[in-house]
């Protein structure tokens, strides 16, 4: 397939930035998009042009790292898949895709498509986590019970691979869907219980530090999340919420 890409290109997060067009050639349908992209990048070195600046690292839809947004989609027009997961068969010999970087106030550019997605691990450090002592009394984990319901919440919940496509999709550039899986994967089990109070205080207004928007139930985030993150999760981080703030 030969294509025409429209791709976002800004030298750094100081320059103003614009969509330049390239032809890129001899693509194959069986290719990744990451794939098409190194392509691109190798025609462009050929040519003694600054390669585009993407993230990405496992390629198997894991990291979260892959944050494109495709002909005005995250991660492009399938449904359930990340970047690296989207196949060159989903296009047409001579379409013209248009690529830019997951765009908010909370995720500036880097360069091209590249964001700070720093604002995601400042939220997890306020409270993504459980304490376990250590000490050699611990007991183990698999003695404590745990309906397979909850299990299996939890388990969805945390599924959730810090993407940002949520936030990207979101009109408000809301990041509750990340959130709520982060709190929620904790809220469903015994072993979240202790630090609840504090985890869902704490990362709700991390949340609210970073500039993200508020949710208005538009529900573009399920949609668009790859892992297929569940609303339902943003309306038990919201019962956590209102719980720990008539206890605080
Ligand atoms: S909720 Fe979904 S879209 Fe948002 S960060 Fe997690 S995996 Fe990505
Ligand atoms: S490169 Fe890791 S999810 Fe795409």
């Amino acid at each position: 397939m030969d294509l025409i890409l429209k791709i976002w290109r800004q030298k750094g997060s100081n320059d103003k930035g614009q969509m330049v067009e390239y032809n890129v050639t001899d693509i194959s349908e069986h290719m990744s998009f990451l794939e098409m992209m190194d392509v691109l990048n190798e025609q462009l070195v050929a040519k003694d042009e600054e390669p585009v600046a993407f993230d990405h690292d496992c390629r198997e839809g894991i990291c979260g790292m892959c944050s494109m947004y495709i002909n005005g989609e995250a991660h492009g027009p399938d449904r359930g898949i990340t970047t690296c997961q989207l196949h060159m068969r989903t296009f047409n010999d001579g379409d013209t895709i248009t690529i830019e970087p997951f765009r908010a106030n909370a995720f500036p550019v880097i360069k091209d498509l590249v964001v700070d997605r720093m604002a995601f691990e400042r939220i997890q450090q306020a409270g993504g986590f459980i304490s376990v002592n250590t000490s050699g009394n611990t007991q183990d984990a698999n003695a404590i019970p745990i309906s397979k319901h909850a299990a299996d919440e939890a388990m969805d919940a945390a599924t959730c691979i810090g993407c940002g496509a949520c936030v990207a999709s979101c009109k408000n550039s809301s990041a509750m869907l990340f959130v709520s899986a982060k709190v929620s994967q904790y809220a469903l089990l015994p072993q979240g219980q202790v630090e609840a109070t504090d985890r869902v205080l704490n990362m709700v207004k991390q949340m609210d530090e970073e500039s993200f928007g508020n949710c208005t139930n538009t529900g573009a985030c399920e949609v668009e999340c790859p892992k297929g993150i569940s609303l339902e999760n943003i309306a038990r981080m919201n019962r956590e919420y209102l719980v720990a703030s008539l206890k605080g």
